[in-house]
């Protein structure tokens, strides 16, 4: 199986991200543009969304017209705390959507993720789910998310980052082959402590202002 990782090089969202790695960037802008990035990243992580046609009646003619189906419900796995930012921009999109969080942190000596918190809606089994955090880095809480996820046999999972760093996606797809990679941008490397490089910094301490 190809193992498949799109890079989704819009200007809009490379010159969004760019503003986002400027260190000088505000707390208030950095939400506000990782919010229009993630709206820009659920357009193409959604094209291939099932359409239903519905008969409707325009103010001139009756026809069929298409629909997302209403039982492919999607849902939005946040993995806490930065996925937040990704999920607040995706919702504006899709208001139905329903959303999940998975609680991960990572140990800072071992870089693990390590999970304090679970909750996914019921049904996930028949459900396409989009997973989101900022930084695909080592690919540890990705892997980790994945795994718990895909014991519950969710109809289809993607996995949608605004940074992903090589090494990241080299390890996620060596235990995932199978879930699809979204990303604004595929960074050099990581440096000693999982930080990607050039990156952005602490995705959550920038999004909500903690150091
Ligand atoms: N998590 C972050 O927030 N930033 C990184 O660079 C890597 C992991």
């Amino acid at each position: 199986m190809q193992a498949e990782v799109h890079a989704i090089d819009h200007p809009l969202i490379q010159h969004k991200l760019t503003l986002m790695r400027k260190a000088e960037t505000s707390t208030a802008k950095f939400r506000t543009l990782l919010k229009e990035i993630s709206l820009l990243l659920a357009y193409e992580v959604t094209r291939d969304l099932p359409l239903k046609t519905e008969q409707i009646d325009t103010p001139i003619a009756s026809t069929n017209a298409p629909m997302l189906a209403p039982d492919k419900k999607l849902v939005i796995v946040s993995i806490l705390r930065a996925g937040q930012g990704i999920l607040d921009g995706m919702l504006e999109l899709m208001p139905s959507a329903r959303v999940g969080h998975i609680g991960l942190y990572r140990d800072p000596k071992t870089l693990t993720a390590i999970e304090y918190y679970f909750k996914v809606p019921d049904e996930v089994e028949k459900r396409d789910v989009l997973i989101v955090d900022p930084m695909l880095a080592t690919g540890n809480s990705a892997i980790a998310a994945v795994d718990r996820l895909k014991a519950i046999n969710p109809n289809s999972l993607k996995f949608v980052c605004l940074l992903a760093a090589p090494e990241g996606i080299k390890h996620f797809h060596s235990q995932h082959p199978d879930v699809p990679i979204y990303t604004a941008a595929i960074d050099d490397r990581l440096d000693e402590h999982g930080y990607i490089v050039p990156g952005l910094g602490d995705a959550g301490d920038r999004l909500f202002g903690t150091r």
